[in-house]
């Protein structure tokens, strides 16, 4: 799949088989995605959170309460630590959530290229997810991601609810 394809055929998925786990070496193909993303002066400031046992499973379920989600055979939380992250001396700005929505959108990507579904989660209940015990206490959570297999038929297969170019682009 060459990049164009690639990013017209990502879309988010809802609807996942979860009798189909993912293998191994795909899972490690889509974390190296995330793994080699670029970061503000390679801070590298994340933490990639992959989910696949049930009792694991069992304690983030509650923070988006979806019936698609709780589907998904595995679950990839990224997260990260602001004292990790580059920050700009001349105003405090903290480059901690670009960095993460980079990696988060490498992995996306990655996931896309190997035929796992995906849904970028941001409105889960961070609280709930704290209470899970499963992270640091200074992490960051930024986003969540079901992974797995899309049952038949459900993908939109590229179509996609876009503003125009000519909308979005100015040449000057
Ligand atoms: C930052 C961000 C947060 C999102 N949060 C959620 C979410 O909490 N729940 C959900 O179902 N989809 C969520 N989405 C998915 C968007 O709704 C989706 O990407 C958008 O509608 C475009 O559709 P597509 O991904 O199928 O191209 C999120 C996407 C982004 C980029």
């Amino acid at each position: 799949m060459d990049f164009q394809q690639l990013i017209h055929s990502r879309e988010s998925i809802r609807n996942f088989n979860p009798h189909k786990p993912i293998g191994k070496e795909t899972l490690e193909r889509i974390l190296e995605a995330g793994r080699i993303a670029p970061s503000a002066a390679n801070r590298q400031p994340w933490r990639f959170y992959l989910i696949s046992t049930e009792k694991n499973l069992a304690k983030i379920r509650s923070c988006y309460g979806r019936s698609w989600f709780m589907d998904a055979p595995h679950v990839l939380v990224v997260a990260g630590k602001y004292s990790l992250s580059w920050m700009r001396t001349s105003d405090g700005y903290n480059s901690l959530e670009t960095d993460l929505a980079i990696a988060m959108t490498h992995l996306v990507l990655a996931a896309e290229a190997e035929g796992v579904g995906t849904c970028w989660i941001a409105a889960f209940n961070a609280d709930e997810l704290k209470k899970s015990g499963l992270f640091e206490k200074d992490e960051h959570i930024f986003a969540m991601t079901p992974l797995g297999y899309p049952n038949e038929g459900f993908k939109k297969n590229g179509l996609k609810n876009r503003k125009l170019l000519r909308e979005v682009v100015v040449y000057l």
